[in-house]
């Protein structure tokens, strides 16, 4: 197998199923009990920020609970193992990339355990709930506390960066997104116009689908450990 040298990792709701977060898109999913346009969106959050506020509060406590599962601790061993500079762009506001100990980590939906304040903008770490009242530790104003979401409506974070690798990657690898929501969904094409190989990991053909030169259908926990390891022995065999 060719060496890669710049490798992206795109990961979605998918890759964290097996830790037991529910996805965006499946029945029972995250958007089937709540709209998007209640939850998810920079209006709803103005119109009615308590109701907001709730809905990321517990799911930030189901969240903080969750443990990596098996394709988060393969990319762990894939940067250790392999000689590339292995990046991962997550759209999942989970930890658990850190937590399974993966290094250049690009959070372009935001993180669970941060809140922005509309205020002076600055960035705080909220591990714990945050509401209507919260100070914001930088500016002193009280009740303009947003959750380090990125709603419908505004811009994705880290993206000169993510720009960047997409455009110098040669292995882009896809886990886990039904690749409806841009522009991450539109990534595979950067990086496929620039020359990368394109790998796509799901349960299911995507509507995303052909962009990839490879599909490995499964569930990631099973599929990803087995693509890295078969990656770091073919390195070592010079196959
Ligand atoms: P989705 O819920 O849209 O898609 C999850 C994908 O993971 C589906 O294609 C599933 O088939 C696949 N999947 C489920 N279990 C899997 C497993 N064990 N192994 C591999 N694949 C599996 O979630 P995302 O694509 O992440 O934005 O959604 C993108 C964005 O939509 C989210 O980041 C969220 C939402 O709006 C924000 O919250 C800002």
């Amino acid at each position: 197998m060719k060496i890669f040298k710049n490798i992206v990792i795109l990961t979605g709701a998918g890759i964290s199923a097996e830790s037991g977060l529910s996805t965006f898109r499946s029945e029972n999913g995250l958007w089937n009990n709540h709209r998007v346009e209640d939850v998810a969106t920079i209006e709803a959050f103005k119109r009615n920020p308590a109701y907001v506020h709730d809905f990321y509060n517990d799911l930030k406590k189901e969240i903080l609970q969750a443990k990596p599962n098996a394709a988060h601790l393969a990319i762990t061993q894939f940067q250790k193992e392999y000689p590339a500079e292995i990046a991962v762009i997550t759209q999942n506001v989970d930890l658990l990339h850190e937590k399974a100990g993966n290094s250049n980590v690009y959070h372009i939906h935001g993180q669970i355990d941060q809140a922005v304040c509309l205020n002076c903008g600055q960035t705080v770490g909220a591990s714990g709930d945050i509401d209507t009242e919260t100070v914001c530790p930088n500016c002193g104003v009280i009740g303009m506390m947003k959750p380090n979401i990125v709603f419908f409506g505004e811009n994705l974070l880290c993206m000169d960066k993510v720009d960047e690798l997409l455009r110098r990657c040669d292995l882009f690898l896809s886990v886990g997104t039904s690749g409806v929501v841009f522009p991450a969904a539109a990534f595979v094409q950067t990086a496929k116009y620039h020359g990368a190989a394109t790998y796509e990991f799901n349960m299911e053909p995507t509507s995303n689908n052909f962009y990839f030169d490879h599909h490995i259908m499964g569930p990631a926990g099973t599929t990803l450990p087995a693509f890295v390891e078969e990656m770091i022995r073919s390195l070592k065999s010079g196959d």
